[in-house]
């Protein structure tokens, strides 16, 4: 094959990273693949509006329908984002037989299953590494190079528009609503900044890490989602001075009994590299049996790091345009007849240990309340510091705990907020020391 056509669904900021990077390395990307890639349509929302990529040679269209029933596209582009009418306009084109490359994670996450049922069938690919972490190729990593492996468990910082918000917090003091404004001027927010910092976007990133990782269906709907939206500077120092730092974090680990399958804000022991992630940057740490820890770093957001995901899935599928399909790189990593189901643990069940600040009267007896409270509950204190009392002479006592069943930390805050020498509420982070 000379050439090979694709239609791009979107325009917008990685559809116009995604050309302009095609045309720059159009070259080097030929000389790889084997043939020229080459976009023929683009799909817009309005015809006359701004772009940031030039549009000479390519037919635009503001009927998406005209891209996926275009008989000379072998490769439909995915990137209006969303989960309805992208959802439609998948299935569409794979009904056509057209292969498919998507950015989408809520999309994969969320119809994953459905998606890649319907693509086996009609025997066209569905290629999504552009979905996870932007530029980093995590999916690769995954699903070949680390194919070998059975993964423990995998820890990572897949929502570039959080952890930008978390890094400056800690490093200038900046208000939340003052750094999430930035992410949204800087394109890394998504269309809904909710999905970033109520920690959607990561649940579903998390998800597809997870199917990746354990060979099971995407579970989107079973993962435990905690966004950054309650983090105050308070915590963000008293972690600091524990020798921790906060961070927003997915994490899929496989127990005894089940999945963890978790989105929340996690304290980290400052001196693990991904603790050391900052701005928009992404990581993802994978805990494999045979090769050990790795970790993957890179930009999670931006035009140019996703185009450069959504080109490496577009050479990947030019690569076996003329090949045995039976030898493609399963969806999920394992053969589809190989997936199953597997119990994922509702929050009651996971194990983790635990940050608690806490404001009290400022009286005898209290700590030792405190303490009965948590060794009722099988909490062990790992460190413990008490506050000089403010002008209303209110205590503030800060503890670290070792690991703990999260059903007993529920009674046991549940117990503390029944006392009479609570002061507000009692605020709990995850810490994880991802000893690798
Ligand atoms: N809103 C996402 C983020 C964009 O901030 O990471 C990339 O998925």
């Amino acid at each position: 094959m000379e050439t090979v056509k694709i239609g791009i669904l979107g325009l917008g900021t990685v559809g116009g990273g995604t050309v302009n990077v095609l045309q720059r390395n159009a070259d080097d990307i030929s000389r790889r693949v084997g043939c020229n890639i080459q976009v023929v349509a683009a799909a817009v929302r309005d015809l006359s509006g701004d772009r940031i990529c030039p549009t000479d040679g390519i037919d635009l269209t503001d009927k998406p329908q005209d891209i996926i029933n275009r008989a000379d596209v072998d490769i439909v582009v995915e990137l209006i984002g969303g989960d309805s009418l992208a959802k439609e306009l998948v299935l569409a084109a794979i009904a056509n037989g057209k292969h498919v490359v998507t950015a989408n994670k809520a999309l994969i996450a969320k119809y994953g299953n459905e998606i890649f049922a319907a693509a086996d069938k009609k025997g066209v690919c569905v290629a999504y590494e552009a979905a996870i972490a932007g530029g980093i190729p995590i999916v690769k990593a995954m699903r070949e190079g680390l194919t070998a492996n059975k993964v423990a468990w995998l820890a990572g910082i897949i929502n570039g528009t959080g952890n930008f918000i978390l890094t400056e917090m800690r490093d200038k003091g900046r208000d939340f609503a003052d750094v999430l404004a930035e992410a949204q001027a800087l394109g890394y927010a998504e269309a809904d900044p909710e999905f970033d910092v109520e920690g959607i976007d990561a649940a579903h990133k998390l998800t597809i890490l997870a199917s990746l990782a354990f060979g099971m269906p995407l579970s989107f709907d079973k993962c435990y989602t905690e966004g950054i939206t309650k983090i105050t500077q308070q915590d963000v120092t008293y972690a600091e001075e524990l020798g921790y730092r906060i961070k927003h974090l997915g994490l899929a680990v496989r127990g005894e009994s089940g999945i963890e399958l978790r989105v929340h804000p996690t304290l980290i022991p400052e001196k693990r590299l991904i603790a050391n992630v900052d701005g928009v940057m992404n990581a993802v740490l994978v805990k494999a049996d045979a090769v050990g820890p790795t970790l993957y770093y890179g930009p999670g957001a931006g035009a140019e790091p996703t185009a450069s995901a959504v080109i490496a899935d577009v050479v990947d599928i030019a690569r076996t345009l003329d090949g045995n399909v039976e030898h493609r790189v399963p969806a999920l990593a394992f053969k589809t007849e190989s997936i199953t189901e597997q119990t994922v643990l509702t929050s009651a069940d996971f194990e983790t240990a635990y940050y608690l600040r806490l404001t009290t009267e400022d009286r005898p007896g209290v700590m030792a309340d405190v303490t009965k409270i948590l060794a009722d509950q099988a909490i062990s204190i790992e460190a413990i510091i008490q506050k000089e009392p403010n002008e209303d002479q209110d205590a503030t006592i800060i503890m670290l705990t070792h690991r703990v069943i999260e059903s007993n930390m529920e009674k046991a805050i549940a117990e503390l907020k029944s006392q009479p020498f609570l002061k507000g509420d009692v605020t709990r982070i995850r810490v994880e020391h991802l000893n690798a």
